[in-house]
């Protein structure tokens, strides 16, 4: 089965678990830096798992506007959407997936789910930022989230 992995983040752990759903998926699989391509060719995919990271309650906006331009190609395919983000509560990362994926997206994806943000560390961080994802990693270390597992079941699902 043909994967298309299409993502947006900025300080990378969407495209860190981009690329780590590659790796367990193999030659099958594409990722593509949908800042880099925002309209990617997706008619050879048999399935597209979309990804951002999360801002101010928000996802980013290649990523709903990939969405919201694509729905239609996208109901032909099998698809899975993650988000990456601080938030863990599941109604709080509901309410994220209901605003960044279409109604029709949303409900026809055979997995959604979130993996934890601030998992990598990157230069574009000014001192905010870093200030911010110290408290965050401080937290996901405390979590210990066990990322590579959940990453391995949605790899599975999608691989079903
Ligand atoms: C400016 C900023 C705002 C953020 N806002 C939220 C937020 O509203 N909710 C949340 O759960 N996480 C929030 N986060 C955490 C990010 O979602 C998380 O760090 C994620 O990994 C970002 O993806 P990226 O590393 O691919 O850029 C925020 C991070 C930054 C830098």
């Amino acid at each position: 089965m043909k994967t298309t992995i299409l993502f947006a983040g900025k300080y990378g752990s969407t495209e860190y678990i981009a690329k780590m759903i590659k790796s367990k998926l193999g030659e099958d699989a594409v990722v593509i830096n949908l800042r880099d391509n925002k309209k990617p060719d997706i008619s050879s995919a048999d399935c597209v798992v979309i990804g951002s990271g999360v801002y101010m309650g928000r996802a980013r906006r290649e990523v709903r506007n990939f969405c919201k331009n694509r729905v239609n190609e996208l109901r032909s395919k099998k698809v899975a959407l993650y988000l990456c983000c601080m938030e863990n509560k599941e109604e709080e990362v509901e309410k994220y997936f209901q605003k960044t994926f279409p109604e029709a997206v949303l409900s026809s994806a055979f997995a959604h789910r979130r993996f934890p943000g601030a998992l990598v560390r990157s230069e574009k961080e000014g001192a905010m930022v870093r200030s911010m994802f110290e408290q965050m990693t401080k937290t996901n270390a405390d979590r210990k989230e066990p990322v590579e597992q959940w990453v391995t079941a949605f790899v599975d699902a999608i691989k079903r």
